[in-house]
């Protein structure tokens, strides 16, 4: 099975079982939609009126609180039952969304500059390649379009192991290519997915080359120093697992020749 088939089919189980990256927004979050999407303020004062494209965000989580601040939305999955919750919750609060399953690095069904936003949750990891996502990305924003993300950070996914003293092993290679193999601490990874390592250059540097240019990076915290070993956020005491990035579209590069009369240094 290829990684989009076995994603798929991980996501589609986890909606089952009713994970914790399924949970719909509530009444309560839908009172205060952007300040429960961005706590950050890096979004604009209002969404009203705006092309938000969720990205890889099926779940009705970023959808139904982007849609509550009156955007309109489509939201792109691979996973049916993810998009199902879309559907259902939309339907039961009376709001629009336009749904697709693809996935994230082929884009086709979507017109070029059509979106004012894109807003990737944690999903990179599923991709074997980020290039044409980030391509994919840039495509389908307006120019000075804004691309908010969050990432798996590689060192989170280098761990392997947690020592009978409590000490997090990185037991993976940092230039590690292909699917990452099983491994014992499973707090930052999927059941049943498979998941890629993407460097900080990959990331980073990946956005800035698809003509995105980077304003603002975060890290979530996902610290807390009385939870007891195996819990997630013991972990997160001591490695951060996600990068949080605001991104912008910004203009092609104007032509560096210059204007007959007018001297451009090299
Ligand atoms: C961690 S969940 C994010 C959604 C969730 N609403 C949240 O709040 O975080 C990751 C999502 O990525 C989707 N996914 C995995 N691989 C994908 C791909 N290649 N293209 C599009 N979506 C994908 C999964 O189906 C899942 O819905």
């Amino acid at each position: 099975m290829d990684y989009r088939s076995r994603n798929r089919a991980a996501y589609d189980r986890l909606v089952q079982q009713g994970a914790v990256f399924a949970k719909v927004a509530t009444d309560e979050e839908c009172q205060k939609p952007l300040a429960t999407l961005d706590s950050r303020g890096w979004l604009p004062k209002s969404v009203q009126g705006l092309n938000v494209l969720c990205l890889a965000a099926g779940g009705g989580w970023q959808s139904i609180l982007y849609a509550s601040a009156g955007a309109m939305v489509t939201v792109v999955d691979l996973s049916p039952e993810m998009l199902a919750l879309d559907q259902r919750e939309a339907k039961r609060r009376n709001l629009n969304l336009k749904l697709l399953e693809c996935s994230m690095d082929d884009l086709s069904g979507l017109y070029a500059e059509q979106f004012d936003i894109v807003h990737q949750p944690v999903s990179t990891c599923y991709v074997p390649d980020l290039v044409p996502v980030f391509a994919e990305v840039s495509r389908v924003l307006k120019p000075q379009g804004i691309y908010l993300s969050q990432h798996k950070s590689p060192v989170s996914l280098q761990v392997t192991d947690r020592t009978e003293k409590d000490q997090y092993i990185i037991g993976l290679p940092y230039y590690q290519e292909g699917p990452l193999p099983g491994v014992n601490d499973t707090s930052y990874r999927e059941a049943g997915a498979v998941e890629y390592l993407h460097r900080y250059e990959q990331i980073l540097g990946g956005i800035c080359k698809a003509g995105l240019m980077i304003e603002a990076f975060s890290e979530p915290l996902r610290a807390n120093p009385t939870a007891k070993p195996g819990d997630y956020r013991h972990r997160g005491q001591f490695i951060a697992p996600y990068l949080r990035i605001k991104a912008r579209k910004v203009a092609q590069m104007e032509s560096k020749t210059p204007a007959a009369g007018i001297w451009l240094p090299e």
